[in-house]
């Protein structure tokens, strides 16, 4: 039986994903899972979201070597040791530590899935990684897919919309049946491949970012299958799979 696709547009939204049982892909281009991403990739033992600043500020305390790292309304909060740009993210500064990280939404749409037995943090830099790594799974245990588009507010967000397109267009041919929202992420990929940054800097939280002076984040978030990992989190944490 072909394995179902659907599309979540919100963090509220990961517990309906969770209640079918799917096996989820949170996507926050803009820019929590492209920073867990990089955070891996350069030499990060794991990184433990949260929802809240004061659980962060807890953990760290409880911790004093781990890194505090995050965002509120795009800056870095007070305390923090590095924001939420993926570039921050250079291996002088992550190799070998585990990093607490809170954001917005992203890490918000992470926590509230996490009672579901899967969850990958997917993102355009490891975007064939993740579509290889859920298309294994879903084929071994039987379990559908639902993408968790953190969005912020849980409004729509179109970086993460294509982000989802670019996953699923690397689903295997025949094997996966796509809902109609789905359909339309791997279609409005296809338009603007292209030209990904230049489509994602016209959207919304981009403009923002480019006010806050974080235009490089975009150009980065928007480098495709960048890395080849497809980091899990399980039990708290998000760690690359071996
Ligand atoms: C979030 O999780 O809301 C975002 O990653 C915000 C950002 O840092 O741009």
């Amino acid at each position: 039986m072909a394995v179902r696709v659907d599309v979540e547009f919100g963090a509220k939204d990961a517990f309906r994903a969770v209640k079918r049982g799917d096996l989820i892909i949170v996507v926050d281009v803009l820019r929590c899972t492209s920073s867990i991403v990089n955070a891996l990739a350069n030499g990060a033992k794991a990184v433990i979201p949260t929802e809240t600043l004061k659980e962060a500020y807890r953990l760290r305390d409880q911790h004093p070597d781990y890194l505090l790292v995050g965002e509120r309304k795009g800056r870095k909060p007070e305390g923090f040791d590095l924001g939420n740009s993926p570039l921050e993210f250079v291996p002088e500064v992550v190799e070998g530590r585990t990093v607490i990280m809170t954001t917005t939404s992203g890490t918000r749409a992470l926590v509230r899935g996490r009672r579901a037995a899967h969850v990958l943090v997917g993102a355009f830099l490891n975007a064939r990684a993740v579509a290889e790594k859920a298309a294994e799974i879903p084929h071994r245990r039987k379990v559908n897919v639902s993408f968790v588009l953190a969005g912020e507010k849980s409004l729509f967000s179109l970086e993460d919309f294509l982000c989802a397109g670019a996953i699923a267009s690397e689903f295997p041919a025949g094997r996966f049946d796509f809902s109609d929202k789905a359909l339309a992420a791997v279609l409005g990929f296809e338009c603007v491949k292209g030209a990904l940054s230049e489509y994602v800097g016209k959207s919304r939280h981009a403009k923002h970012l480019i006010e806050l002076g974080f235009e490089r984040d975009i150009e980065f978030s928007c480098m495709l299958n960048r890395f080849g990992t497809a980091p899990i989190y399980r039990d708290g944490k998000v760690t690359l799979m071996r």
